[in-house]
């Protein structure tokens, strides 16, 4: 495999190895030198069209404790249409001689288009397209759920985790749905109508409006954060309303199972689907999603550009 495009081409080899590979790196951080020599003299540049923090940052962290130069390249707030700036950039990262270039871009298929369209000779990892795909955010979050959830053998077989909120704008759930399905969890959507794609029914899954008739089943809750920014209507009546009905908040996390966990990839919009109190609760993992954000992110780029063997399927 040379690119990280989507979580629906992994085979659970795949998912298994680099959720292991993950696990070893997180050994380094109890190191005092954190550093493989690994990726020395290969550069990975992390090229931005739109806004982040949590995923740029730790790629940057995981390529330099892989050795490897890093390259910011932000370029939002281009005035050259998108096809073209997206050429003419990966022309010049191209000539620049970049190894790997970790794209996340507002229109969903941008990574594929880099990876495909002959421009560079580059492994390209998807760190999240429009509303299609984050498969590095899904990985990671496999990685926290396996490490609360799984068995001695590391098996998510059976692990019933629900995805809240607004799944039609999220890159998140969908790249969730693939991997957990892949690793043989029983996902759940749980969202208002409106917030849902059309064609959910495909995917596989259980759906259902109702958090609080499938709240007391679940192993983990995944929050999604409510994407104003890709709203360009009402999809629901208010915040009051949707906090309410799809919020998790204290009074509802005491009807969770003692030993279930709850997921968030950040941005929180606290107060709206999460409250500050369930944000700030131990069994509400966001930290430590962050830290193993960058064990598997170490694990991608280890495996890709030190040659992840092609997978049968
Ligand atoms: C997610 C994203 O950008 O898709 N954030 C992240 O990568 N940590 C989710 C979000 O923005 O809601």
């Amino acid at each position: 495999m040379k690119h990280l495009l989507s979580t629906a081409d992994l085979s659970l080899e795949d998912a298994v190895l680099i959720l292991d590979t993950a696990a070893e790196m997180a050994l380094l951080t109890d190191r005092e030198v954190k550093k493989l020599p690994t990726l020395r003299g290969r550069t990975v540049v992390n090229l931005f069209f739109e806004d982040s923090t949590r995923t740029r940052i730790s790629f940057e962290v995981a390529a330099k404790r892989l050795s490897a130069d890093v390259i910011n390249f932000a370029a939002k707030g281009s005035s050259i249409s998108k096809g073209e700036s997206l050429k003419d950039t990966a022309l010049t990262l191209q000539a620049m001689g970049a190894d790997a270039v970790v794209v996340r871009h507002p229109s969903s298929g941008a990574p594929y288009r880099l990876a495909h369209a002959d421009w560079i000779d580059a492994t390209v990892i998807n760190a999240g397209d429009g509303t299609h795909e984050h498969p590095t955010q899904a990985l990671l979050d496999a990685y926290t759920l396996r490490a609360h959830l799984a068995g001695p053998t590391g098996s998510l077989r059976g692990v019933r985790v629900a995805i809240v909120g607004d799944v039609l704008h999220s890159r998140v759930a969908r790249s969730n749905v693939h991997l957990l399905q892949t690793l043989g969890a029983k996902v759940t959507l749980v969202a208002p109508p409106t917030l849902l794609p059309i064609g959910v029914e495909q995917w596989g899954c259980a759906v259902s409006y109702d958090f609080d008739e499938v709240l007391a089943d679940q192993d983990a809750v995944m929050m999604l954060r409510v994407q104003g920014e890709r709203m360009n209507q009402a999809f629901f009546p208010s915040t009051l309303e949707y906090s309410r009905l799809y919020g998790l908040d204290t009074p509802r996390m005491a009807t969770m199972g003692t030993n279930s966990i709850v997921l968030h990839p950040g941005p929180m919009n606290r107060g709206m689907e999460i409250s500050a109190d369930v944000a700030d609760d131990p069994r509400s993992l966001m930290v430590e999603q962050v830290t193993n954000g960058v064990h598997v992110r170490m694990a991608v780029l280890y495996l890709l550009l030190g040659g992840m063997k092609e997978s049968a399927s």
